[in-house]
């Protein structure tokens, strides 16, 4: 048997891309205020910064959309999606959203009030954002192999019980739910164990507790837990997924990514205690809840889009690109999340500029070191996203330097992995010359969007 694990697709349609010269690309940065989101798309060679809506779609999902019904009310649509929603998650409601932070806030709006509190193994930026708009308490519990990019463990997205307990026993009477990130994104896109699932949500119920799932990544989730996890090796990947859905009382899903769509979400719920309010909310921000913020087209491409995404030949083929990365990396002496998430490799910053100050922002820099050397175009999680400037102009720094190289689905193919390993090679021989930044001006919520940077003197 041949090793290489092919791309099990081919290609029908292609979009150039474009190479720039290193001196255009530092007058690209400048223009952008030293902040890769600001760059224009068609400046970025090979644009890793999300697997979010990027991906690329299949000729059924094109196919689909010319049978798009966009009725206002009562779309056949709707009614196909919901079939197949129903049929993967075992849930009985379901509305859809324009995308993932949509049907967070719309649940949260409905579920949340000021002074409650959250927990979840790591909220992503924008869950976190929604939460503590209204006034919650946002807690990560990921346990503590999960902050430790070079520890091998197979499920680092497990939330970690005994301080799920503890907070519940302190804190039961603030917290409307429980939540889980499948896989957990903020953390370096790792697993979460089924065993793990299933304890954390025994332990909700004990308490009263409801449990929500963000699920934009579940199928990623389900392949690891039939690659890694005892007893599952020969289930199938929707047999695994119904079991993880089997546990909760409902999901938000950014259908943009395991979804395989360029746009949508939903929310999912077991029974209909909260509907009459996420159908309230629903109404006044996204749409009617047959369509929420969804065109017709797009909920048929989503309901193609659910069943491919659970193809285990396709899902197999994404963990490898992902660890095909991760393994020149190695090779290379660069570090990294270990091991290779789902859809994302993390560079640990730190292995590569091991002596600049926490202030100048090292993910930062690296991010921006990358699209200078080879137009690569990655996400920085580290201080810029998740640090916080107080009243007092201090600031608080993040646990992790990390930055994300996201992959599009079904988009790029081997030579780009290979193309960048060099690149990212590049970079870390020229590191001494990496220059840190800082910020000069930024927003209250989500600052790493829109801030802007100039270089450390
Ligand atoms: N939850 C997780 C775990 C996510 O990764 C995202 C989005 C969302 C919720 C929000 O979904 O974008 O559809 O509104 N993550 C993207 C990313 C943006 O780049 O990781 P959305």
């Amino acid at each position: 048997m041949p090793k290489t694990l092919i791309e099990p697709f081919r290609i029908k349609s292609v979009e150039p891309i474009r190479m720039t010269s290193r001196e255009e690309r530092v007058r690209l940065l400048e223009e952008a205020r030293l902040n890769v989101f600001k760059l224009r798309a068609e400046d970025v060679l090979i644009d890793w910064l999300t697997d979010s809506g990027t991906g690329a779609m299949s000729s059924r999902q094109w196919g689909a959309i010319m049978e798009g019904d966009e009725s206002y009310a009562g779309a056949r649509s709707f009614y196909r999606l919901e079939a197949v929603i129903r049929k993967i998650t075992g849930m009985l409601h379901f509305v859809p959203t324009h995308q993932g932070r949509a049907a967070e806030k719309v649940l949260f709006t409905a579920t949340c009030k000021k002074g409650d509190l959250v927990p979840n193994n790591c909220h992503f930026d924008t869950t976190r954002a929604n939460l503590e708009y209204i006034g919650v308490e946002a807690v990560d519990l990921v346990i503590p192999e999960g902050l430790q990019p070079s520890l091998v463990h197979p499920f680092k997205g497990n939330i970690d019980l005994a301080r799920v307990e503890a907070v519940l026993k302190s804190d039961a009477h603030r917290i409307p739910f429980g939540m889980i990130t499948v896989t957990n994104n903020t953390g370096g896109g790792q697993p979460v164990s089924m065993a793990n699932i299933r304890a954390y949500a025994r332990l909700l119920k004990q308490y009263g507790k409801p449990f929500i799932i963000d699920v934009c990544r579940f199928a990623e989730n389900a392949m690891f837990i039939k690659m890694r996890e005892p007893g599952y090796e020969d289930a199938s990947i929707a047999e695994i997924a119904a079991e993880m859905f089997s546990y909760a009382d409902g999901a938000t899903m950014s259908a943009k990514k395991d979804g395989m769509v360029n746009m949508g979400g939903f929310i999912v719920l077991r029974d209909d205690t909260w509907m009459d309010d996420v159908r309230n909310a629903l109404i006044m921000t996204e749409g009617y809840p047959t369509y929420g913020g969804m065109a017709g087209r797009d909920l048929e491409a989503l309901a193609v889009g659910l069943e491919e995404g659970l193809d285990e030949d396709y899902l197999r083929y994404r963990l490898r690109t992902a660890e095909y990365l991760g393994e020149k990396l190695e090779a290379a002496g660069i570090g990294f999340v270990k091991p290779t998430g789902g859809h994302a490799v993390y560079l640990d910053a730190r292995t590569v500029l091991p002596n600049m100050p926490v202030e100048h922002y090292p993910a930062w820099a690296l991010c921006n070191a990358l699209y200078l050397e080879g137009g690569i175009r990655g996400v920085e999680i580290g201080s810029v996203m998740f640090g916080k400037r107080l009243d007092d102009g201090t600031e608080t720094f993040h646990k992790m330097e990390l930055v994300r190289l996201a992959f599009p689905r079904r988009m790029y193919t081997q030579s780009h992995f290979d193309y960048a390993a060099e690149v990212i090679d590049e970079v870390k021989a020229r590191a001494a010359a990496i220059r840190g930044v800082k910020i000069v001006k930024q927003p209250k919520f989500l600052r790493h969007f829109t801030a802007d940077f100039a270089w450390v003197d």
